[in-house]
């Protein structure tokens, strides 16, 4: 029955146009995920402002988002599917957290925002440094279980784990520690210029990521020049970061192993691996992007859905976020 069904949470942020890191770290896994799980996928634009955001472009990518979940397999019907933004219990319970569980030491531990101080400097907003504070009140107001995430996420996932226990010990037992759930490969694409760097929908060069949203052509031409190697060899090393990467994205999308990719591409040098792994990316998206088209014209379909799912959102974090104002000592407006 539904109510025995495990929780999941994840969110993607609508900062940038999304990567085929995105894709196969995140969605890919959350469409598997679905029919087994109750989950609650979020457009977290609340994470989206601790970077400066043009409003036309927040508001674009936003819906954007939305429609590429819907376009990559989550089913509204199965899901709760919603902007963060309209769901208040999230600023609430994130505050809250701040105050009674987190300390500023570890905040200023995580790397995501070491590296991003370190690009900002002094004049780095407070946002950055608070920031796993709120996702730990997304993941800790549905009492998630499971957090299907990339790579890059598993710190902030241990940090919400440590907010979670320190919480219970403080008050009394509220929350359950949520997992992080991380895709056997997928879990990190690498950049195509840079291939030892993290693929990212922030960076300067586009020809180091391929977008969700890239026509076949541009696909064709980012993975013809993507950084590779003199060696030769189609192998599965980290001698060969971007071979390996290549390796890996081919496996995520078609289910291939890397056993026989390796055999595959034997004796073959580079230009037929590389043309079939752009194929292979360019089959997966074409039909998602040809959807993702249609659901952005369509704004009346995407209000119904992130309405109901806002609702739905509130409905089962206001009962928690009630939990934790009552055990800090908050008076309630009404019994
Ligand atoms: P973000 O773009 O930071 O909102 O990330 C949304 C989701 O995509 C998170 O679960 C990330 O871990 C995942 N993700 C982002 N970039 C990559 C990447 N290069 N490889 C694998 N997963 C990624
Ligand atoms: N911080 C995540 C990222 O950048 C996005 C995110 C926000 C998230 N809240 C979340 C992911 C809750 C999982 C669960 O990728």
């Amino acid at each position: 029955m539904e109510e025995n069904k495990k929780v999941i949470f994840s969110g993607i942020q609508p900062s940038g146009n999304l990567t085929i890191g995105n894709y196969l770290g995140a969605l890919k896994n959350w469409v598997k995920l679905q029919d087994e799980y109750d989950c609650y996928f979020c457009v977290v634009d609340l994470h989206a402002i601790t970077v400066r955001q043009e409003p036309k472009d927040l508001r674009r990518r936003t819906l954007e988002v939305l429609a590429i979940y819907l376009a990559a397999g989550i089913d509204p019907e199965k899901n709760t599917i919603f902007i963060q933004s309209h769901v208040p219990t999230h600023s609430e319970a994130s505050w809250l957290l701040t105050c009674c569980a987190t300390y500023v030491g570890e905040l200023g531990r995580m790397t995501q925002y070491k590296d991003k101080s370190k690009k900002y400097g002094d004049s780095i907003g407070a946002g950055l440094l608070n920031y796993p504070v709120l996702m730990a009140a997304d993941i800790l107001l549905y009492n998630a279980d499971l957090v299907p995430v990339g790579k890059d996420q598993t710190q902030h996932i241990e940090l919400t784990r440590d907010i979670a226990q320190r919480f219970n010990n403080l008050y009394s037992p509220t929350f359950k520690l949520p997992e992080g759930y991380i895709p056997k490969l997928g879990a990190k694409i690498m950049d195509l210029q840079e291939p030892t760097k993290k693929m990212s929908k922030s960076s300067d060069n586009p020809n180091s990521y391929i977008l969700i949203m890239d026509p076949p052509e541009v696909i064709r031409k980012k993975i013809n020049r993507c950084v590779t190697d003199s060696i030769g060899v189609v192998k599965y090393t980290d001698d060969q970061p971007g071979i390996k990467n290549l390796i890996t994205i081919l496996n995520a999308i078609t289910g291939m192993s890397i056993e026989d990719i390796e055999k595959k591409y034997e004796g073959q040098g580079y230009a037929q691996f590389k043309n079939d792994v752009a194929e292979a990316i360019v089959n997966e998206l074409e039909p998602i992007q040809k959807k993702v088209k249609e659901f952005t014209e369509d704004k009346e379909y995407l209000q119904s859905i992130y309405k109901k799912g806002a609702e739905k959102a509130y409905y089962v974090s206001n009962k928690m976020l009630r939990k934790m104002q009552k055990k800090i000592g908050f008076i309630p407006v009404s019994k």
